[in-house]
């Protein structure tokens, strides 16, 4: 809980939690922050557990980080939960993986209704189990009138395929004539991508110390802030989502003056 963090203490003297969030609040903040939660296996095999203990002790972390964010007033938040390169995984990983959305929303739904998020998916769905879907289909009806943060599931979600498919619908529509090669550039791309509703992220947390993207939003990625952190997915605290923030605030401070130069969209 945000009541459980340590006061801070800074060159000005010790800040709460709350007046750190009011100060990270008054500088620019990402709109879209995207996270590879990385690190429940490890987490796991540190405490001799079973792997999924891992994930689902995982899975109990979207909780505070959806509120913070939410509070924080970021505009969407997609958390990659499973890739399409996953189902290679043992089959009772998978089987339980699939499960958590369902364990999730059917606890969390009724808070997200209350607290304005939107529940939204972007990944292939033909392959996810029918209760799974049934789950965040139901979340995403409940919520689509909300105008709060956008809670964006990445699942059965891969990077290169979301490329692929797009450039197979560009084809279909220049065949059936309803958009001309000419109409092809960087923006119609988008709209052909799964993350089409969002703007591309401004940060990317990735964390449990690998330094690499495994196939996650290839095309959206490419102007965004990274932010690399040792910390297992489980131990990912509130504390350290503002701490990414932050890091991302010194980093556009730095480049704030010479933002149309040094950090062009
Ligand atoms: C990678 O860690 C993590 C995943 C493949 C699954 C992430 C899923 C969650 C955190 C839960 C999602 C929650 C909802 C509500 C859908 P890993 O297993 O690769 O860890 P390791 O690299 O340490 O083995």
């Amino acid at each position: 809980m945000l009541n459980k963090m340590k006061l801070r203490k800074t060159s000005k003297g010790t800040e709460s939690i709350e007046e750190r969030i009011e100060n990270i609040k008054k500088q620019e903040l990402p709109k879209h922050i995207a996270i590879i939660m990385d690190g429940n296996g490890r987490w796991a095999g540190k405490r001799a557990l079973p792997r999924i203990a891992g994930h689902h002790e995982g899975m109990k972390k979207v909780k505070p980080i959806t509120r913070l964010a939410n509070k924080l007033g970021i505009e969407v938040l997609t958390l990659y939960a499973f890739s399409t390169e996953n189902w290679i995984r043992p089959k009772m990983e998978v089987d339980y993986l699939m499960k958590l959305p369902q364990e999730f929303l059917g606890a969390f739904l009724p808070e997200l209704v209350e607290e304005n998020v939107r529940v939204e998916m972007m990944g292939h769905r033909e392959k996810l189990p029918e209760d799974t879907l049934k789950a965040v289909q139901k979340a995403m009806d409940d919520t689509r009138d909300n105008t709060g943060l956008t809670l964006n599931f990445a699942l059965n979600y891969g990077g290169r395929d979301e490329i692929i498919h797009a450039v197979q619908n560009i084809l279909e529509d220049i065949g059936t004539g309803k958009i001309s090669n000419k109409d092809i550039a960087e923006d119609t791309f988008s709209n052909y991508l799964m993350s089409s509703k969002f703007q591309d992220p401004d940060l990317l947390i990735r964390t449990s110390g690998e330094i690499r993207l495994s196939n996650f939003m290839l095309w959206q990625l490419a102007y965004t802030e990274f932010v690399f952190t040792d910390v297992l997915w489980p131990d990912f605290s509130e504390e350290d989502l503002l701490q990414a923030i932050e890091e991302y605030q010194r980093r556009s401070r730095r480049y704030g003056g010479l933002k149309s130069e040094g950090k062009e969209k």
